[in-house]
């Protein structure tokens, strides 16, 4: 079982959009049974509420499946429970490091590190444009995708 957590600032816009979409890709590979998805934030900001309309609104559009989500904030003790901890954009790598201190088996990535391309994901939170954040996400998320199946085939 490959355990992946997808983290953000709030936990109500770029890591739970992630986070279904990376669930509904896996499914759509015939690899659902190999993964653990979860999403969480760096702050206690949005700790308790539940997704973005906006994110609803896109993944809906694209008939994404949103499982019942809480936003909540990542904890020490989740560096364990995971293989990887991939953030947004560079400020949740920042943050992610101040909780958990050290990464000692490199599994703290940004997602778009995994791309061509490598940037942050858009933040809709700024911008409004979940389209744009929907795009990002699923370059990201394609690439992140074909890194592990490659690992998995050595
Ligand atoms: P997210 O978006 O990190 O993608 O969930 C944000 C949500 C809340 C805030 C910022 C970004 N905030 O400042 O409360």
């Amino acid at each position: 079982m490959i355990k992946v957590l997808f983290v953000c600032l709030g936990n109500i816009c770029r890591s739970p959009m992630a986070e279904m979409m990376f669930k509904d890709f896996v499914k759509k590979h015939g690899m659902q049974n190999k993964f653990h998805i979860e999403s969480c934030a760096t702050s206690y900001e949005e700790e308790g509420n539940g997704l973005h309309y906006g994110a609803i609104d896109i993944l809906n559009r694209h008939n994404i499946h949103i499982d019942p989500h809480k936003a909540h904030r990542l904890q020490k003790s989740d560096y364990d429970k995971f293989d990887y901890l991939i953030g947004m954009e560079e400020s949740n790598i920042y943050n992610i490091m101040r909780i958990i201190d050290e990464d000692p088996k490199h599994k703290v990535y940004r997602l778009l590190d995994f791309s061509n391309n490598p940037r942050d994901i858009t933040d809709p939170w700024y911008t409004g444009n979940f389209v744009k954040t929907y795009d990002d996400l699923q370059e990201g998320l394609n690439a992140f995708l074909t890194s592990i199946i490659s690992k998995i085939n050595d």
